[in-house]
């Protein structure tokens, strides 16, 4: 299949601190990437570098065949990767339906077509149909965190999404619902790099994963070997 993302010896420095220290990858088409790694790893720098927030101090990001290193986030965002963070970046006071939207009309798309890419997402979670009159500071953790998720996704030009641990501190059921969302975007197609600390949610969907520590890939390998892997799954889950 197709690669889509070429990640060559990836190096970030903040001030005299090296946080990457040289991170290569590459993933095909419709793969879902799993990060993982302790506290500090660098796998949320890792995430802002490839969204274009943070700059490399060297190496490379290649996207479809264009090197993207130095481009903006707008224009990466316009050739369809999408971020969703940790921290929760909402319009509190606008409604759910006015956050997706208005992320829809700052993408430039016309009102018509920004309620079809809606009623997609209210497929995708339904609940959010229900609440979409709310603000979007009444929602609980768990429905702002979908609702996060539904704006990345909302989009019609997505083609890799970055999402920063999206089901952290949800409980089951928001869990469940997160991974039902996921498993709609890979049948579409969509690549993922999920940074993620729950082996169910690897079990579930499956893919390749790495292990970042201390900047810098030290296994990288399918979801299986991983959860095979006992050393593994005691180091970095705490599970035998
Ligand atoms: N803006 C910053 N200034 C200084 N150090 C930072 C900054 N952002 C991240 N770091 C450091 O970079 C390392 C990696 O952080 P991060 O990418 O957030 O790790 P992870 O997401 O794996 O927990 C940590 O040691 C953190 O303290
Ligand atoms: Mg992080």
């Amino acid at each position: 299949m197709l690669v889509v993302l070429v990640i060559s010896d990836l190096k970030v420095h903040i001030g005299p601190l090296y946080i990457l220290q040289g991170v290569s990858f590459k993933l095909r088409k419709g793969e879902t990437f799993f990060l993982i790694g302790r506290n500090g790893a660098g796998k949320s720098t890792l995430l802002k570098t490839l969204v274009g927030f943070i700059k490399p101090s060297s190496g490379s990001i290649v996207f479809e065949g264009k090197d993207i290193t130095y481009q903006p986030p707008y224009v990466r965002a316009r050739l369809g990767i999408r971020y969703v963070p940790d921290n929760k970046r909402l319009f509190a006071s606008l409604s759910v339906e006015d956050n997706l939207l208005a992320s829809l009309l700052a993408e430039g798309l016309s009102r018509s077509k920004a309620m079809d890419r809606i009623e997609y997402v209210y497929s995708l979670f339904p609940d959010l149909k229900r609440l979409r009159k709310l603000k979007a500071s009444q929602l609980s953790g768990g429905q702002q965190q979908m609702l996060n998720l539904a704006r990345a996704i909302a989009s019609p030009s997505l083609k890799l999404l970055l999402a920063d641990e999206p089901v952290e501190g949800l409980s089951p059921i928001f869990v469940s619902k997160i991974l039902e969302a996921f498993s709609k975007l890979v049948e579409e197609g969509v690549t993922m790099v999920i940074v993620e600390t729950m082996p169910v949610i690897m079990k579930k969907l499956s893919g390749r994963c790495a292990i970042l520590n201390a900047g810098r890939i030290v296994f990288e390998g399918s979801t299986e070997d991983l959860l095979k892997n006992e050393i593994i799954m005691k180091t970095y889950f705490g599970l035998a």
